[in-house]
């Protein structure tokens, strides 16, 4: 069996810099075309010239005939001010702006520490149509960690919306029923990216027979009545929910220890893990809405006009393999389940084959 849609969009994706840039970005270009990279580096890209220069870094990283289009966000800051995003957004050098909650994650340091000191860039963005894309989790400790969202959704967000109902807002990696809903009595103003590892994994994966680091991210996955629901928004062809996968390269040597970072390295598998979840919903034909066309829609560009095709195997897929970086690795995301579809690369078209 042969599927084919239109190229599909990452609207959340880290690709860090360096090695690890050098050693993920091809598995990303060879089946998207185009991805909301994420800002937070060390240093964060917080102005657009540095958005403008990683993008570079990315591209001169890429294979030589690769299409694959990286779209930049800026890294909001206490400091960051609203006439460098207008600029940036301007010229090109960003699509979004991402709120991280000061703590809240990887690399979260420089975020935000009390929206009310960044209101300014709110107002600019609102103006201006441009998205904010929220880490939408309260960094406070004493918050139970599977009810940060939550806490978020009623504590930060509708604070934002309070202040400006304009403002076109991304809740990212929504991990909860709650989440959902609230973007179904939000929209249009209010999306959301779906991940593909919580569509696959719920709460009880990261302890089944030991610690699992490898399924280990924030937000953390929750119960399995919230997957259900992450399910039931991206295969239900709602134009408010679009692939992002926050697929999280990590040293395997940072993740495999005592305080182990968060992140689940999706990328090379994201695509067959999204075929056999939308077969398994009876929804493949909802794939390419999810995948490729909605994510498109929020941020106002046309769907990719290239298309992939996907080849249902009998046998399963053969494991992709870790990438090596150094003397490390990164381990890549165990579904849990064989996979059978099978993305067909550009090369293998040009083989003929
Ligand atoms: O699991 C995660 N990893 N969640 C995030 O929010 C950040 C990401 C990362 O950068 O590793
Ligand atoms: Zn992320």
């Amino acid at each position: 069996m042969m599927l084919q849609i239109r190229k599909p969009d990452d609207m959340h994706l880290h690709l860090r810099d360096g090695a690890i840039l050098e050693s993920v970005v091809a598995a990303s270009a060879a089946d998207f075309g185009r991805a909301l990279v994420m800002p937070n580096l060390l240093p964060p890209i917080t102005t657009g010239a540095m958005a403008a220069a990683y993008r570079n870094r990315i591209l001169a990283a890429l294979p030589n005939s690769s299409t694959f289009k990286p779209l930049m966000a800026i890294y909001l800051t206490d400091e960051t001010d609203p006439a460098e995003v207008k600029a940036a957004v301007k010229c090109g050098h960003a699509v979004a702006v991402k709120l991280y909650p000061a703590g809240a994650t990887t690399n979260s340091t420089s975020g935000v520490t009390d929206i009310s000191n960044v209101r300014g860039v709110f107002e600019a963005l609102a103006e201006t149509g441009t998205p904010l894309c929220v880490h939408g989790e309260v960094a406070e400790f004493d918050v139970d960690i599977f009810d940060r969202e939550k806490v978020f959704i009623e504590k930060v967000l509708e604070r934002i919306r309070a202040w400006e109902p304009r403002l076109r807002i991304v809740l990212e990696h929504v991990t909860t029923a709650e989440g959902i809903e609230y973007v179904r009595s939000n929209r249009p103003r209010v999306a959301a990216t779906i991940t593909v590892h919580h569509l696959i994994i719920n709460r009880n994966h990261i302890f089944r027979g030991g610690l699992q680091p490898h399924n280990y991210c924030l937000p953390v996955a929750k119960r399995e009545h919230h997957r259900l629901a992450l399910i039931g928004a991206a295969t239900g062809g709602e134009t408010s929910f679009f692939l992002g996968t926050d697929s999280a390269p990590h040293l395997a040597t940072d993740k495999e220890c005592a305080s182990g970072c968060a992140g689940i390295y999706t990328a090379p598998v994201a695509v067959s893990c999204l075929a056999h979840i939308f077969e398994d919903a009876g929804a493949l034909n909802e794939l390419e809405k999810f995948a490729s066309v909605h994510g498109a829609h929020f941020y106002r560009l046309e769907p990719n006009s290239e298309f992939i095709e996907l080849r249902k195997r009998e046998t399963p897929l053969q494991d992709v393999g870790n990438p090596i970086v150094g003397d490390d690795r990164i381990v890549v995301f165990d579904p849990g389940f064989d996979l059978h579809w099978e993305p067909v690369r550009k090369e293998e078209n040009a083989n003929g084959r």
